[in-house]
C-alpha cells in the first residue's frame, strides 16, 4: 500500500466515525466542508498527486475519486438516519401512546327495536306468542273483518296507501288479529309488532311509516280489568313505576267498549296550561294507542262464539312509546339516522 492509500484510508475512517456521531444536520454539513470542501482534507490529499511520478498519477486520481464517492454515500446515509430520528422525536412529542384508544364506531340497537323487543319480552313472560304479519294486506283484513265495511266512515281515519283497488299498505297491525283467530281456536294470546303506513302529515307526533305493537287475548271470561292490568304493566315495564297512564273512553269499530290510552306529555310533563304545549295541544297527555274489548262482530267473523268467548285487544304506536321512554320531544328524531342521538339512547 502506498502512502497516498494510507492517508486516504485514514481520512475515510475518521470521516465515517465522525458522520456516525453527528447529532444534527448542521454537524453533518460542517463535516462535509471539513473533508470534502474546497479546502478540506480530501483536497489536501489530492494536492499530493503532483508529487507522484506521472505513471502513478492516474491510479491515485481514481483512488481519490472512489474515496469521495464512498464518503458522499456515508454522508447521505447519515443524513437519512438523522431525518428519521427527528421525525420519531417529533411524533413522540405529539402522540401520547398511553391515551385510551378510541374504538371503531359500533352500531347500537335502535330505540324502536328495543321497545318492540322489551314489549314482546313482557308479553312472552305472560304466556303470549309473538306473531309477525305482512306489511301489505287486502282491505278484508285491514277493514271488513274488523267490522269496518266498505262504506264505513272509519276507513277515512286510516288514510291509507292503496296499492290496488283491494290491496293496501297496512295502516295498523290489527289485521293480525283476524289472521291469528282464523288460523287457531281460542284461547288466543298474541302480540304482533310491525311497521304500519298512513298518509299522515309528518309532525312531532306523526310519521307516515311507523311501528305498532298489537295485542290480543281471547278466552272464556276475559274482561276489561284484564286489559287494564296488562297495559298498565306494560307501561310500568317500559317507563318505570312513576309515569302516569290513563284510559279515556273512545270508539273503534272493532272493540266495544273502547278506550284510548294516554300518558303524560313528555314535552310539558303534563303541566301545559290552556295556552297549550306544541306537542300535546295543551291537554298534558299524549296518546299511545287504542284498546278495547273485541267486538262480537269480529269474533263472529272468525267463527268464534261471542257468547262463549270474550277478549281484549290493543294497538300502541311504538314511536309514541319511545317519546315517553326516552324523553324525546319529537318523533322525527327516531328516523333521522343521527347516530349520536341514537347511540345516546342505547
Ligand atoms: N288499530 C287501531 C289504530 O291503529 C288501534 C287499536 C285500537 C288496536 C283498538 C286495537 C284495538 O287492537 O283494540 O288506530
Amino acid at each position: 500500500m502506498n502512502e497516498l492509500d494510507v492517508r486516504l484510508d485514514d481520512v475515510r475512517e475518521r470521516f465515517s466515525a465522525a458522520a456516525a456521531g453527528a447529532r444534527d444536520e448542521r454537524e453533518l454539513e460542517e463535516l462535509r466542508v471539513a473533508y470534502l470542501g474546497r479546502s478540506g482534507e480530501v483536497t489536501t490529499v489530492r494536492r499530493t498527486i503532483g508529487t507522484l511520478s506521472p505513471e502513478a498519477r492516474p491510479a491515485a486520481g481514481k483512488a481519490i475519486n472512489e474515496a469521495v464517492a464512498e464518503m458522499e454515500a456515508v454522508l447521505e446515509e447519515a443524513r437519512g438516519k438523522l431525518e428519521m430520528r427527528a421525525f420519531e422525536t417529533d411524533l413522540a412529542s405529539k402522540i401520547d401512546v398511553t391515551y385510551p384508544a378510541i374504538g371503531p364506531p359500533a352500531g347500537s340497537i335502535h330505540p324502536v327495536r328495543r321497545i318492540v323487543e322489551d314489549s314482546c319480552a313482557y308479553f312472552r313472560r305472560h304466556g303470549f306468542a309473538v306473531v309477525i304479519g305482512a306489511e301489505a294486506e287486502p282491505d278484508y283484513y285491514n277493514f271488513d273483518a274488523l267490522n269496518i265495511p266498505g262504506d264505513h266512515p272509519a276507513r277515512e281515519s286510516f288514510d291509507s296507501f292503496w296499492l290496488t283497488d283491494t290491496m293496501l299498505l297496512r295502516p295498523h297491525t290489527s289485521p293480525m288479529q283476524i289472521r291469528t283467530m282464523q288460523a287457531h281456536k281460542p284461547p288466543i294470546a298474541i302480540v304482533a309488532p310491525g311497521k304500519c303506513f298512513r298518509r299522515d302529515a309528518v309532525d312531532a307526533r306523526h310519521l307516515f311509516a311507523f311501528h305498532q305493537v298489537e295485542g290480543l287475548l281471547v278466552a272464556e271470561g276475559i274482561h276489561f280489568g284484564h286489559l287494564k292490568g296488562m297495559l298498565e304493566g306494560l307501561c310500568r315495564e317500559l317507563f318505570g313505576p312513576n309515569q302516569r297512564v290513563r284510559f279515556r273512553p273512545s270508539y273503534f269499530p272493532f272493540t266495544e267498549p273502547s278506550a284510548e290510552v294516554d300518558t303524560t306529555c313528555p314535552r310539558c310533563k303534563g303541566t301545559a296550561g290552556p295556552e297549550g304545549c306544541g306537542m300535546c295541544g295543551g291537554s298534558g297527555w299524549i296518546e299511545l294507542g287504542g284498546s278495547g274489548m273485541v267486538h262480537p262482530n269480529v269474533l263472529r267473523e272468525v267463527g268464534y262464539d261471542p257468547d262463549a268467548y270474550s277478549g281484549w285487544a290493543f294497538g300502541f304506536g311504538v314511536e309514541r312509546l319511545g317519546l315517553t321512554r326516552y324523553d324525546v320531544d319529537d318523533i322525527r328524531r327516531f328516523v333521522e339516522s343521527d347516530s349520536d342521538f341514537l347511540q345516546q339512547l342505547s
